[in-house]
């Protein structure tokens, strides 16, 4: 099935008890057992079932089931938020089993700003380093891998950046080193792009974003594509190939094959540090989600007509846009986009950081705000938010400059978001005249 259509019935037909066909929000913390050998079969993952809404709830499995669907994939888990599901991620991939050396993740410099922080800052405090390779080509990233690399890290379209990845070539180089890719596909949604036919392994959303479109509940969630064979690497990755004793000796690969990062991921992150998605958000991301495929082919076309209109405009320094000829990630964005660039695109005022200032004070209908993906038409200043925390340097390499304005183009009509641009960009340039003068 397409895209539009598992949106709207992937993991769920109607309730078996009332035949309701929203999917309930089961609002509960736990569930009954038949008899305390039922409970200890459901607490040795013999038996399917629920126990805890902390380990599982069903609302939120229908949840992982569509998204996982859509993503063509063989599981998935929902956290409270997109970075709780790449801590998540990388915490499973990297872990050491006590094995003493410390791992690494290579990443691609264009990184959501948090990502960065997360990988550059915190993670080595817990034994993991992340690695950013010199640029977001195969041959960069080849480059930096050892025999203590987990995983290869990318963001299928980089925020703000708006780099499209070759996630094919990318995939390759991490499979020749035995190590899995993870990417986070939040700016394409697989409605643009299933990282999963190009060989991506892992799959992480913020679902707070496009997929869940309406800007009002958190999530994230991380996707098992179910390809990578974990046995077969077994001396990088013994936390699924070897016995866990913290779970009665469990090895996740044997017991779960295709779905062990996701198995494992709920049973030892899930289960211990419990950043779980309610059942009330999860309700709210799937009632968005079943629009998406409907949204982003607005968003895309709208995208399309702001990046034009900017870039036809004199008082507009520069545009960044995959969809332009000129753009570097053009032929990229043909291969894995389906030519339809997702709507994030960043440009410069003529007159520098303080031109963009006066710009972004002047917007009216376009809100000023940190999201993306909203239905509504987002800005923002990376510079001054987002990316606040790395250095101008490392803002540079994501994209990143001091005047840089990230838009993140609604589905409201595109004539009303480019007459909010137009006025913004007129008062821009009053200011800057009121200055000369
Ligand atoms: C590409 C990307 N990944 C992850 C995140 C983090 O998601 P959340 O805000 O849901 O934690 C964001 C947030 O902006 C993002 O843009």
């Amino acid at each position: 099935m397409r895209a539009e259509t598992l949106a709207l019935h992937a993991g769920f037909d109607a309730d078996p008890a009332t035949k309701a066909v929203a999917v309930p929000i089961y609002q509960t913390a736990a569930y009954q057992f038949d008899t305390a050998d039922q409970g200890a079969a459901l607490f040795n993952l013999e038996e399917e079932g629920y126990r805890y809404s902390r380990i599982a709830n069903p609302t939120v499995a229908v949840l992982e089931a569509r998204v996982a669907a859509l993503e063509g994939a063989a599981g998935a888990l929902a956290t409270a938020s997109g970075q709780a599901a790449l801590y998540y991620a990388f915490a499973n991939v990297a872990h050491s089993c006590g094995k003493g050396a410390g791992r690494n993740i290579i990443a691609t410099p264009q990184l959501y700003g948090t990502t960065h922080t997360l990988l550059h800052s915190v993670l080595p405090g817990q034994g993991i380093t992340g690695r950013f390779a010199a640029g977001d080509g195969p041959e960069a990233i080849a480059n930096c891998i050892d025999e203590n690399t987990a995983a290869v890290f990318c963001e299928t379209v980089g925020n703000p950046a708006g780099n499209v990845c070759d996630i094919e070539a990318i995939a390759r180089v991490a499979h020749d080193h035995g190590v899995p890719l993870i990417v986070d596909n939040t700016v394409a949604t697989p409605v643009l792009l299933k990282p999963a036919d190009y060989g991506a392994d892992i799959i992480v959303h913020s679902l707070t974003k496009f997929m869940g479109g309406h800007g009002s509940a958190m999530g994230g969630i991380v996707v098992d594509a179910g390809n990578f064979d974990w046995m077969a690497n077994s001396d990088r990755f013994p936390q699924f190939t070897t016995p866990d004793h913290s779970y009665h000796g469990l090895v996740y690969a044997e017991r779960f094959g295709r779905t062990a990062f996701i198995a494992r991921a709920r049973s030892v992150y899930q289960r211990t540090m419990g950043a779980i998605l309610s059942p009330m958000s999860a309700f709210l991301l799937l009632q968005g989600i079943e629009t998406v495929a409907l949204r982003v082919e607005r968003h895309v076309e709208n995208g399309r007509r702001v990046a034009e209109f900017l870039r036809g405009d004199a008082r507009v320094a520069w545009v960044n846009y995959a969809g332009f000829a000129e753009s570097p990630y053009h032929a990229l964005a043909n291969k894995y986009l389906g030519g339809r660039p997702a709507s994030l695109l960043t440009f410069g005022v003529k007159g520098g950081f303080q031109a963009g200032k006066d710009f972004y004070d002047a917007l009216g209908l376009i809100k000023r705000l940190v999201n993306i993906g909203d239905a509504k038409s987002l800005a923002c200043h990376p510079a001054s938010t987002t990316h606040r925390q790395m250095p101008q340097a490392e803002q540079r390499k994501a994209g990143v400059t001091p005047e840089t304005i990230r838009l993140s183009v609604g589905i409201e009509h595109s004539d009303d978001i480019i007459a909010d641009l137009d006025q913004a960009l007129a008062a821009a340039m009053r200011a800057q005249i009121k200055v000369a003068r």
